[in-house]
């Protein structure tokens, strides 16, 4: 059943015949020229006799590589140096052989530059007084600790490390530990040299020197917490201390072991390539996912900065205590940190309801990106590094904690917490893969853990489960897998899955459970079909289901009486499968538009999320103004009794979900027309842009309205919000408001906008990608980007290539016309960009999958208005 490639030899991995024991690191950045000198001395041992050495090394220069300790009285220098720029390594050869215990050793001296590229070794601006000063941070995951120092960069090459950093006397310098010891040194100087590591792999070393400020505390177990920000920036740090304090906590508890190191550092760098980074005791952040401020700071915005310090804190014990023995198994790391974070937000802010919105944001979005062709299985053999950024997307993150929801559901919580509490125990400070986890659970649960995860780890894609009633019985029915993409084209390789089965019925409280391992089972559920049978009841598990028309309606009954065991989650799974199925054209478009009018009297954020989401999702596929008249105004009128519920004023009884929603709703209803919405978004922007006050959690939606109807007056004014705001956050929420202006000479001005000196290159994606949804600005931004791809390619090889997919997948997969999609696959071949390569497939994918859906939509959404 599984189909798992054999691991092929791997030209990119290091002979390993001497491995590193204990490095003892000195670096001395240059924050004025932009680079660094460093020192190295490592301690290993060595298999086998060796005359070479081959390390991994990215633009540093060796300028000294000797053998040193051991037998040797006078050390042995290597006589040539070598460079394999393609391998990214260095090779000291020695000129002789080597006896395993002759050498103690090996001892390097080196240059580099900092880069601006947000991976390595690399700087980072920020004002103080309205001066630019610059710091410098490292990002190593996944292959750039070579780019800082030559080292064995692979995860199972795990060993201490001991760092110094020289830096000026006033900068704040921080490491993985704790401060040993502190000397001052001429020219201003000062040298901190930092405690040694536990054993570690090399993608979790981390530095940082600028200029810092700090507020620290302790948790109940004495580990003391620090969040670090630039000057100016504490009070926002508050909220962040006391999730940390709560994480360190709940994570000891929950795991059953301390957490490993003496101190947990936080800090908030000003340039941050992705959300953040788990570097061992010393985490780092991009500003909005670790600073709240009391007065400017969304609910959401505090939200999303629990949820990343929960992910970062859950890595302490999930990668870095156990690290994946290699990148194929990202999703160890990854995939657990992305399941585990959510349960301490979830005992922290209960009512938040974060379980909710994982099923939208992480299941969800699984299940859309898994269903293209060009997805891949969860474990997949990756060998370069441009293979290994690749998978650090949604398939290892939400598809892989979403198989772990629907394994811990499937075992109970008490067992799957034992499970991985073994396994941390067993291999701590050590490398795993995913079968020794299997093997484990298995054990402790004595249940086919193995045969059903494989099954979901292995292989590409998911089931679609086909329910076919039974004419022998009302209480019967079939259940048929098969493999779901949004193409449709036939599953050759006949994939079966081992599926944790859930059914439960309208009469009985009861739920069916069984495992479906075949193609097919049949059902017999011991009540009448024709009232609701909801397969896959909260979610968990990681399918989608096809209900006959039959069986349907009674469901849709049940969501208009909110009668589902959960009505939320239940609901969720029904409108995104029906959203989805008509997609690949199982069904008609119009019944995702039923199912929305039987959930108009809900009042919860995630469903109208999803309500929203899906109508747009339409409605931008439409010709026509008629037409897409008609579906704003069945939007208006599905939105709108919400929204004179909520009003816009905040009430002392508001839950988060309701501070969401309102906002949400506000923003859903002026992009469909409500002149009176739009109207007093324009009224209160007026207010706050002359200095007065505009609640934080209103300000997306007012700003993206007063930029959809709005000219060149509203863009000056939102960029001078953006110039006037230090916060990150605020800057944000402009920058994806400004992707909203429909005016062709104002969009002109915001693209120009995106790519000045205004934006940094950590945020440019918030305009350029959010222009995909806007259809009045679509092609304008895209002829852009194509006119600058040189610049945007100049900006982010060499670290953040990531960002620039995420460019060009968010502006091009609204596109839905054949000579839309020849022009972006032109486009595409012309600029092959390593380490993007499936992200460009997959958008393509998804506009020819617009273009087929686009002319049945079209059909059946006016026929359903005409019926
Ligand atoms: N380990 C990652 C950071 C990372 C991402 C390194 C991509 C290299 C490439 C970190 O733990 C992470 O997953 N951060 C997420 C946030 C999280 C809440 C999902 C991020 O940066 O988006
Ligand atoms: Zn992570």
């Amino acid at each position: 059943m599984t189909t798992r490639a054999p691991e092929k030899k791997n030209p990119y991995r290091l002979d390993r015949t001497v491995e590193p024991l204990v490095y003892t690191i000195e670096l001395e950045p240059d924050l004025a020229k932009f680079t660094f000198r460093g020192s190295e001395s490592v301690t290993f041992r060595a298999a086998r006799p060796f005359s070479k050495i081959t390390l991994h090394a990215a633009e540093i220069k060796v300028t000294k590589a000797f053998l040193a300790g051991g037998k040797f009285k006078t050390p042995l220098a290597a006589r040539k140096i070598s460079y394999h720029e393609k391998f990214e390594t260095v090779t000291l050869d020695f000129g002789r052989k080597v006896a395993p215990k002759e050498a103690e050793r090996l001892v390097l001296e080196f240059t580099g530059h900092l880069n601006d590229k947000m991976h390595g070794f690399y700087r980072t601006s920020y004002e103080i007084k309205g001066k630019k000063h610059w710091g410098a941070a490292t990002q190593f995951e996944a292959t750039d600790a070579r780019r800082a120092f030559p080292c064995w960069d692979e995860p199972d090459a795990k060993a201490r490390f001991k760092i110094s950093l020289v830096v000026p006397e006033k900068l704040t310098a921080l490491s993985n530990m704790p401060v040993e010891k502190q000397s001052r040194l001429p020219g201003g100087r000062k040298k901190v040299a930092y405690e040694v590591t536990p054993v570690m792999s090399t993608y979790l070393v981390c530095f940082v020197v600028a200029d810092l400020e700090s507020l620290q505390g302790r948790d109940k177990n004495g580990v003391l917490i620090r969040i670090y920000v630039t000057p100016g920036k504490k009070e926002q740090g508050k909220f962040a201390l006391e999730v940390a304090r709560h994480a360190l906590e709940y994570f000891s508890k929950w795991f059953g072991i301390p957490y490993a190191l003496p101190k947990c550092d936080m800090v908030a760098l000003p340039d941050f390539a992705s959300g953040a980074m788990e570097n061992w005791g010393l985490v780092t952040y991009r500003e909005t996912a670790l600073l709240v401020d009391p007065k400017n700071s969304s609910a959401a915005a505090r939200q999303r900065v629990a949820e990343v310090i929960d992910h970062e804190l859950a890595h302490q014990w999930f990668g870095n205590l156990v690290t994946m023995r290699w990148w194929t198994d990202l999703w160890l790391n990854e995939g657990f940190a992305s399941y585990m974070g959510p349960k301490a937000v979830d005992d922290q802010f209960p009512e938040w309801r974060i379980w909710d919105q994982f099923v939208v944001a992480d299941t969800l979005h699984a299940l859309y990106d898994d269903a293209l062709q060009n997805t891949h299985p969860i474990e997949i053999p990756v060998q370069d590094p441009a293979e290994i950024r690749e998978i650090f997307d949604a398939i290892t993150y939400s598809k892989g904690s979403s198989v772990n929801r629907m394994l811990e559901h499937y075992l109970g919580e008490k067992v799957f917490q034992k499970g991985l509490q073994v396994y941390l125990k067993k291999f701590k400070f050590k490398n795993a893969t995913t079968r020794d986890l299997w093997a484990v659970l298995e054990k402790v649960s004595g249940k086919p853990v193995r045969a059903i995860m494989a099954s979901y780890t292995d292989q590409p894609g998911f089931p679609l489960l086909k329910i076919e009633p039974d004419n022998r019985a009302a209480s019967r029915f079939r259940v048929r897998q098969e493999r779901f993409i949004f193409d449709g084209t036939p599953d050759r390789a006949r994939q079966l899955w081992n599926i944790p089965l859930v059914i439960r019925g309208a009469a009985s409280k009861k739920s069916w459970v069984g495992i479906l391992k075949s193609k097919e089972t049949a059902v017999d559920l011991g009540e009448d079909r024709h009232a609701w049978v909801k397969v896959n009841p909260s979610q968990s598990g990681f399918y989608r289901v096809a209900y006959p028309a039959e069986m349907m309606e009674p469901l849709i009954e049940a969501l208009r009486e909110r009668s589902l065991p959960d009505p939320v989650i239940d609901a969720l799974g029904i409108l995104s499968d029906a959203l989805a199925l008509a997609r690949a054209g199982h069904i008609e478009t119009s019944r995702v538009f039923e199912i929305a009018r039987a959930l108009g009297n809900e009042r919860e954020m995630n469903l109208w999320s999803l309500i929203a989401g899906a109508i747009g999702a339409v409605s931008e596929l439409l010709d026509g103004e008629s037409l897409k008249a008609r579906v704003a105004e069945f939007a208006r009128a599905l939105l709108s009794p919400c929204l004179e519920d909520l009003g816009w004023e905040r009430r002392p009884a508001d839950s988060h979900s309701d501070i969401l929603l309102r906002s949400m709703m506000i923003f859903q209803a002026g992009h469909y027309g409500d002149e009176g919405v739009i109207d007093e978004a324009r009224a209160r922007f007026r207010k706050f842009a002359a200095g007065g006050e505009l609640d934080a959690n209103l300000r997306g939606a007012v700003y993206s309205l007063v930029a959809e109807n709005g000219g060149q007056e509203e863009f000056s004014a939102l960029v001078k919000i953006y110039r006037a705001s230090s916060l990150q956050e605020e800057k944000v929420r402009v920058l994806r408001a400004l992707a909203r202006f429909r005016n062709p000479s104002v969009v002109a001005e915001v693209l120009k906008f995106a790519l000045s000196k205004d934006v940094r290159n950590q945020d440019c994606y918030a305009v350029l990608a959010s222009f995909g949804g806007n259809d009045h600005g679509r092609h304008q931004a895209w002829a852009f980007i194509k006119a600058h791809m040189k610049d945007l390619m100049a900006r982010y090889t060499g670290g953040s290539i990531s960002l620039l997919g995420r460019i060009l997948e968010g502006a091009s997969t609204g596109f839905k016309t054949p000579e839309e999609l020849r022009d972006v696959e032109t486009f595409f071949k012309k600029y092959p960009v390593n380490g993007i390569e499936r992200t460009m497939k997959q958008s393509l994918e998804i506009i020819r999958s617009n273009i087929r859906w686009q002319p049945r939509a079209q059909a059946e959404i006016l026929a359903w208005f005409h019926s």
